[in-house]
């Protein structure tokens, strides 16, 4: 079909679902500029975005509360009595997976990133407390730290967006792919989604650009596959993929009890979870609604079930989502194969749009609507899911705003006190003034991935001085 073709037919198309308005500038656009347009065209989902305006964008599609919730159970952090062999035997088999290469790194980094505000790839931002190592850093580090220890090569994939990729590729080019090898590392891009004002019209960001964002967390699970990254799993042998999010420098990317409980109990899609700090708190709910894993988000959990508590006070629903998983390789492949979709989120935001006269419009007041996938609804589709508790302050630091709450201020005092909480658990003295940390401490993946690592070490610390900084490699 030659381009004029092409044009008749999506102008057809998209005349019959009301936005043949994206194609307003093409007559003055250049061949180029033509084609590429079309080409975008093409990648839409025509058929469902009618249904997108309807339900999502004109109108805020609300959860449906399901007649019946029930909270899931989970493993907790440390066996209690009777259950030290069943924890010994999954972190044996958690290791025995990891020597065997078994098991990849995947972080997911197409975010936008926009509360924190930094230009560029969120992986680049600084956030150790000594040497200022960035996100990217210290996940690579602990990658090849974990494949030394275990023996065997962990491979790394890193999903951006179109809006991050190339500035990715050349950070990590930069820093010589942060001590791994390159064929380690698979670097993929993530799907997109077109952005509509409030009246379910296709914003352009350009006579001949679609305004388009990151399909969300979600995407990753077709991304993984479209991109060839599950083939390659495939090729290497790589049957567990242990998924993070790029904002979160406490990440135990590779947890032989993790992984072990994920492999002996058959699970296709497990995570971590902490326990909630507050019925509110704003991480989503882990819930079994119809016998299946499903995440409720905070602001969907009604009050009587988020407050609801047990005769010792403690909560009911109480296990909170830090988007921390396991996802067996075998799943990712059979969503493909049969197809799937996750459900649609909608997000009000800015977007910067051309208007009809083809003037750029720079909106100070959210707009319009972005969608987007969130990879927790790929709960409910796995056969079987587990769930192992982690603690707050060993495993969650995300850096999400520039100050306050989760912010890097507080990431970097908590990546302190976790190094210090380490080395007190392996029996060295840190000074503490009123129970806070007094000195500085960074601790690198390549000194200890775990408090038995730092074990083997302890006639190479310093003694630990009030003021002082220690960094620990
Ligand atoms: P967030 O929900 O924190 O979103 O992403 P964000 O886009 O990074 O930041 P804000 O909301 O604009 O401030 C959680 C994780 O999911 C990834 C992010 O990179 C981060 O690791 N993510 C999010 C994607 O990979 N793709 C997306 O489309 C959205």
């Amino acid at each position: 079909m030659d381009s004029s073709q092409k044009h008749l037919q999506f102008k057809e198309k998209l005349a019959a679902i009301g936005q043949e308005h994206i194609l307003a500038f093409y007559d003055g656009l250049n061949d180029e500029s033509k084609a590429d347009l079309l080409d975008q065209i093409s990648r839409l989902d025509l058929e469902r975005t009618p249904d997108w305006v309807d339900n999502y964008v004109k109108n805020a599609h609300s959860m449906e509360i399901p007649p019946e919730i029930d909270p899931a159970t989970s493993y907790p952090c440390a066996p209690c009595e009777g259950s030290q062999s069943e924890y010994a035997k999954a972190r044996e088999i958690g290791e025995k997976l990891l020597s065997e290469g078994k098991v990849g790194a995947f972080v997911v980094a197409g975010g936008q990133g926009t509360r924190l505000g930094f230009d560029g790839p969120k992986g680049d931002f600084p956030v150790s407390p000594i040497k200022g190592k960035t996100l990217f850093r210290i996940f690579g580090e602990t990658i090849l730290a974990a494949s030394i220890k275990y023996g065997a090569p962990l491979p790394w994939y890193v999903m951006t967006s179109p809006l991050n990729n190339a500035a990715t590729v050349e950070s990590f080019e930069k820093n010589a792919y942060f001590g791994l090898k390159k064929e380690d590392v698979f670097i993929f891009q993530q799907g997109t989604l077109p952005n509509f004002d409030f009246d379910g019209n296709i914003l352009l960001s350009a006579k001949d650009t679609i305004a388009k964002s990151p399909d969300g967390h979600g995407g990753s699970l077709k991304a993984l596959f479209d991109s060839g990254a599950i083939a390659d799993m495939q090729n290497r042998g790589v049957e567990y993929i242990s998924y993070f999010q790029v904002d979160n420098p406490l990440i135990n990317i590779f947890s032989p009890l993790f992984i072990g409980f994920h492999a002996v109990s058959g699970s296709e899609m497990s995570s971590r979870a902490l326990i909630k700090s507050h019925p509110k708190e704003k991480i989503g709910n882990f819930c079994i609604v119809e016998g299946k894993m499903t995440v409720i988000e905070y602001s969907d959990l009604p009050d009587e079930y988020a407050e609801k508590c047990n005769a010792d006070g403690s909560l009911i629903f109480e296990l909170g989502s830090i988007a921390i998983h396991l996802i067996s390789r075998s799943f990712v492949e059979d969503l493909n194969r049969d197809g799937f979709a996750l459900p649609i989120h909608r997000a009000v935001k800015k977007i910067p749009y051309i208007d009809a006269t083809g003037a750029i419009v720079d909106p100070d007041e959210p707009n319009g609507v972005k969608l987007e996938t969130f990879v927790f609804d790929a709960l409910p589709l796995a056969e079987r899911s587990v769930i192992l508790q982690t603690l707050r302050q060993e495993e969650f630091a995300p850096v999400k705003n520039a100050e306050g709450d989760d912010s890097p201020a507080v990431t970097r005092d908590m990546m302190i006190e976790r190094a210090a909480s380490w080395l007190e658990k392996a029996g060295v003295t840190v000074p503490r003034l009123g129970g806070i940390v007094d000195c500085v401490i960074e601790m690198a993946p390549s000194f200890a991935l775990c408090v038995e690592d730092i074990e083997a070490k302890l006639d190479e610390i310093p003694e630990l001085k009030a003021g002082g900084e220690y960094y620990l490699k």
